[in-house]
């Protein structure tokens, strides 16, 4: 789809993109409060979508992918922000909040596998899109700044090494309590999706010609959002 079918910007928009344990989504969610704009997480339509699909148990790839292709283009996914509530951005999925449902190993792997489906990728663009043309809103993903805001004010990549994404995915699943793997099988799983998302044929994660690397490796978190915030200050009127 090009751009000019694409419904127009009418404000700035911000686009980070960057593999899994990055730091992205904790770091779009700071740097956003920081400057009063809105969050955008495009992986929780990706979740969403893919968990409506899981739950329909069905037994081959190929009916997983007419089922997801199907529900991509009729399910009604919305973000709603709840002010003290953990999270505070809540992901609803045909009116049901599923924010906590999506963020399990299962559907991570299940959304990396269903966001490679082109007519899926399709059919949430447009949407992707009209949430973040409001304006002031910040949207992070994996191709942001390359398909869904290629005219984003201001694109960052943010990257880290598998082995310190790993220890950090491992730290968040020990602290919510959850049955945690080893080390070695979150970074494998780390591994399997980094190849899903770099290597499928439509829309894979790369880096916009035009974004700010950011390698958050050895950096804090207050850090990376200090970085960012000071650039679009800068940057962005
Ligand atoms: O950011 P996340 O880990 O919550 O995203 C879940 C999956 O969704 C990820 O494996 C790739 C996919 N995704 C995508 O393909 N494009 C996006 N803009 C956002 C997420």
């Amino acid at each position: 789809m090009s751009l000019s079918n694409l419904a127009p910007k009418q404000g700035p928009v911000i686009a980070i993109d960057g593999p899994a344990g990055t730091g992205k989504s904790s770091a779009t969610r700071r740097l956003a409060q920081a400057l009063g704009y809105v969050h955008v997480d495009t992986g929780a339509i990706y979740r969403a979508l893919a968990l409506l699909t899981l739950e329909k148990k069905l037994e081959t790839p190929a009916l997983e992918t007419a089922a997801a292709i199907e529900i991509a283009r009729s399910a009604r996914f919305e973000f709603r922000r709840i002010v003290g509530a953990d999270p505070e951005n809540r992901i609803l999925a045909d009116g049901r909040d599923v924010s906590l449902l999506i963020r399990t190993p299962e559907v991570s792997m299940a959304s990396s596998r269903i966001s490679a489906i082109p007519e899926v990728r399709a059919a949430l663009l447009d949407l992707q899109r009209r949430l973040g043309c409001v304006g002031r809103t910040i949207l992070e993903g994996r191709d942001i700044g390359t398909v869904v805001f290629p005219d984003a004010d201001l694109k960052f990549f943010l990257t880290a090494s598998v082995e310190e994404r790993a220890k950090r995915r491992l730290y968040e699943l020990e602290i919510s309590g959850k049955d945690a793997p080893s080390f070695e099988e979150v970074k494998r799983q780390i591994e399997l999706r980094d190849h899903g998302d770099t290597t499928r044929s439509i829309a894979p994660l790369k880096r916009a010609p035009d974004a700010i690397d950011i390698d958050t490796t050895t950096l804090t978190l207050d850090e990376v959002v200090s970085r960012m915030e000071g650039l679009v200050r800068e940057r962005v009127s």
